[in-house]
């Protein structure tokens, strides 16, 4: 497995990011770059960026760890920048979802959602059990693999017409649309995931639990 060092967090006033995105694309792939993954980068980041060539605002996208104390320890790497924690961490989907939710446990995994003060969601997620979904994508792919980024848009059907022209083909017939988020998950040729959503004001999810088993799945379906 490829290793992603995290640093040890440090308040630097005179730090400064030297990128615009957090994300590399390479051969279709999606990487976090090394060093804006530390908190005084994301903190700063207006969530703007381009992405295979589109301008887009990211609404959130997916940060894997090894473990999930790996995750917390990250996470407290953030406290001295504002950012607010809004989902767990806890054990997705069971500790999360309240009614019964149809996931596989090859499914489940850690899952923290950090708000960013420009408005942004960065979640942390980590393998529940050895072998695994989340924990063999890592294998595949690296602890620097973007498992998905989410475009927020104004109208997810619209936004997909774009999407396909780039080679990124639905992995549902219909977007998953609960009464707070419209999200469906578009992949390319290479593997990759994004995710379109559609939110009202005020909801910082990154996911719902009527939209949740479905997405999942989704992707499941895709990866077989
Ligand atoms: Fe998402």
């Amino acid at each position: 497995m490829k290793n992603l060092k995290l640093k040890t967090p440090e308040v630097d006033r005179n730090f400064e990011c030297h990128f615009d995105s957090p994300f590399i694309e390479k051969n279709g792939l999606l990487e976090i770059h090394p060093e804006f993954i530390q908190a005084e980068c994301l903190t700063k980041w207006s969530f703007e960026a381009n992405l295979y060539e589109e301008p887009v605002w990211i609404d959130h996208f997916v940060i894997t760890f090894p473990s999930r104390t790996a995750l917390e320890k990250y996470a407290e790497s953030f406290r001295p920048f504002g950012a607010k924690t809004v989902e767990g961490p806890d054990l997705f989907p069971i500790n999360f979802c309240q009614s019964n939710i149809n996931v596989p446990s090859d499914l489940w995994l850690h899952l923290m959602t950090l708000l960013m003060p420009a408005g942004g969601l960065v979640v942390l997620d980590a393998p529940h059990a050895v072998g695994d979904q989340t924990y063999r994508f890592q294998e595949q792919r690296g602890l620097e693999a973007v498992h998905h980024v989410a475009i927020r848009v104004e109208n997810v059907h619209n936004a997909a017409i774009t999407w396909e022209t780039k080679n990124f083909k639905p992995l549902s017939p219909q977007p998953l649309n609960s009464r707070s988020l419209t999200q469906w998950f578009l992949q390319n040729p290479a593997g990759q995931i994004i995710e379109l959503i559609e939110r009202h004001p005020g909801n910082n999810a990154t996911f719902d639990c009527k939209n949740i088993a479905g997405l999942r799945l989704s992707e499941k379906v895709s990866s077989q």
